[in-house]
């Protein structure tokens, strides 16, 4: 087998390296075993953006052997020397795994020099049993058992030993010199501690990107390197192991281009927030739960969680919806041409956390069907939208999906709520509250249809709410039918609008918002909502409950009164 060498320039001191692109420099060091090629996708795409210079370890590909003893200062040491033949002043630094030490030495080591940092499945202080397992490992090596296939297990899941990745990594392990695989891996086994505790000098912004299911550079270490470096961010892309820059070329290389792309002033100003904190403050926004479905090229259904749902415009009819550059199946919905929004009903939570998680499969066991555009459509969601991609936009570390609907359906059911990083289900925390409530209960609406309410005659002359008593219906969810059978009109329930006592007759009564459909009632008459009857209310609380209605519905604004019918309280809605 031959494996392709690119085109090597070589620097006094004899190391090689491939250079592409122009402008600002990006340095790039490989990996134990590896070579300068193992950054072959992004040797591409970054040279767009930059002077993307990707060296030869000492020993590897076609660099000279490192002189001295094997221990990662030495590495550093002799990375600096090239940085120096390179006559490189200020340059950004990506290191991959024995790479990724390298240059946290050097960053250590020479903060000033550097104007970005991002280490790629580096190691971090290893718990015991990794040290004893990893220096295992380096004592074999030094007895001179390689075994040049070892590495592909832990580095590749299973079913990506067909992939092209493995195929080239593979390919690197079996070319690779023997000796100078031992003295790097003598370095690498001790090299997770030699500069751990002095990551607070390292100035520049600092990026700790691993794959979630890399079990020696764990997402836990990254995120401990990010904690230690003043400017740190990690990022962790699912469903990838260690070799994350080739199995997740795309995702990979977004996040360098806005890596590349921001000024360190910008990054600088955006570090200074917590990434946790400002989460959660985004998180006191209360939104609905959606699923965003499409197909990959084969086909194969995919799909994720997602809150960030938004309307956008009624003329085109756009929605948006935003999407981590992390999240394995960015791949797809960052060149697919359709796509469909399910917004989850209040019963759906665990079909939301099934598409929040990761699964081999998150469709097993989910009812759905493909929809004319050609995504997936889940079954009793509340609401779906079918559309086809409008625009995408770069935004950060999301891609903004601008969709255009296509078609869509409604089925009037109560969206599911999240707020604060919990669900919430208005409609059926009102109905196990009134399941909960005295045989007694009256039961009023609100009524709307197109601008005015319905009132009923009382028999004292004037006019009241409708309204059934809870002994009339066995559980909350026959409320609408009960209450068309006594209007002659479909009923939509809305959400609680009053809850009150009545303390002289002790009765209880609960209001809800109603839509009425379309057609004649039984009974009672229309009034407009800002030209009620009110002194023709003879309950003083359905009074206040009208005049309260009239002003919250000006801003479309409504809270929940809670009291009896002479006091109490209005809460928002969300309380
Ligand atoms: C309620 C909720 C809302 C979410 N909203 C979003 C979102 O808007 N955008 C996003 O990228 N991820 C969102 N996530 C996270 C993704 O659903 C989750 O990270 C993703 O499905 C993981 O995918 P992967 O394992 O395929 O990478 C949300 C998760 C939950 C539970």
């Amino acid at each position: 087998m031959t494996l392709p060498i690119l085109p090597r320039c070589k620097t006094p001191s004899g190391a090689a390296y491939v250079e592409r692109g122009s402008g600002e420099p990006l340095l790039l060091l490989h990996g134990v075993g590896m070579r300068a090629q193992a950054w072959q996708p992004q040797l591409e795409a970054l040279s767009s953006a930059a002077r993307v210079i990707a060296l030869d370890l000492p020993g590897h590909g076609a660099s000279n052997a490192l002189s001295g003893t094997p221990d990662l200062r030495n590495f550093v040491s002799w990375f600096a020397g090239v940085v120096d033949e390179l006559a490189l002043d200020r340059f950004s630094l990506i290191g991959h795994s024995m790479g990724a030490l390298i240059a946290a030495g050097y960053a250590v080591t020479y903060p000033e020099r550097l104007t970005r940092l991002a280490l790629f499945n580096a190691v971090y202080k290893r718990d015991h049993a990794a040290r004893c397992a990893v220096q295992a490992r380096a004592a074999e090596i030094l007895r001179g058992h390689f075994d040049r296939n070892a590495p592909l297990s832990r580095w590749f899941a299973p079913n990506e030993q067909e992939s092209p990745a493995y195929q080239s990594v593979q390919q690197f392990l079996h070319a690779v010199d023997k000796s100078g695989y031992a003295a790097a891996y003598q370095a690498f086994a001790e090299g997770d501690s030699v500069y751990a505790d002095d990551f607070a000098h390292i100035t520049c912004p600092a990026l700790f990107l691993t794959g979630a299911d890399d079990q020696n550079s764990t997402p836990q270490m990254a995120t401990q390197m990010a904690k230690a470096t003043p400017q740190g961010r990690a990022i962790i892309i699912n469903g990838h192991r260690h070799m994350v820059n080739l199995t997740a070329p795309l995702q990979v290389n977004g996040i360098l281009l806005d890596w590349l792309k921001a000024s360190c002033e910008n990054n600088n100003m955006s570090t200074v927030f917590d990434a946790r904190a400002l989460r959660d403050a985004f998180g006191a926004f209360l939104t609905g739960v959606t699923v965003v479905t499409s197909t990959d090229q084969q086909g194969k259904p995919l799909g994720f969680t997602a809150n960030s749902f938004s309307s956008v415009s009624l003329e085109p009819p756009l929605l948006s919806v935003c999407l981590a550059k992390t999240a394995s199946s960015y791949p797809v919905f960052s060149q697919t041409t359709h796509f469909a929004v399910n917004i989850l009903g209040e019963e759906q939570k665990a079909l939301s956390n099934t598409f929040a998680r990761p699964s081999e499969d998150r469709f097993a066991g989910v009812n759905w069907q493909l929809s004319e555009n050609g995504s997936p459509i889940l079954k009793d969601t509340a609401a779906w939208f079918d559309c086809s991609v409008y625009q995408r936009i770069e935004a950060g570390d999301h891609l903004l999906l601008l969709g255009e609907v296509k078609a869509f359906n409604n089925s009037g059911k109560t969206g599911l709520g999240y707020a604060r990083g919990a669900y919430f289900t208005p409609a059926q925390t009102e109905n196990r509250l009134l399941e909960h409530t005295l045989g007694s209960t009256q039961i009023a609406l609100v009524a709307e249809r197109d601008g005015q309410l319905l009132l009923l005659p009382d028999n004292k002359n004037g006019w009241q709410l409708p309204a059934l008593v809870k002994t009339q219906m066995q559980t909350a969810q026959q409320l609408p039918q009960r209450f068309a059978e006594h209007l002659g009109v479909a009923v939509q329930m809305g959400l609680l609008y009053s809850l009150y006592d009545d303390t002289q007759s002790g009765q209880q009564h609960i209001v809800y918002r109603a839509n009425l459909g379309q057609g004649a009632v039984n009974n009672g008459k229309w009034f407009a909502i800002n030209n009620l009857p009110l002194t023709a209310i003879n309950s003083s609380a359905e009074r206040d409950i009208l005049k309260r209605y009239t002003q919250e519905s000006r801003l479309g604004n409504f809270g929940i009164y809670l009291g009896d019918q002479h006091q109490g309280q209005v809460h928002t809605v969300t309380a």
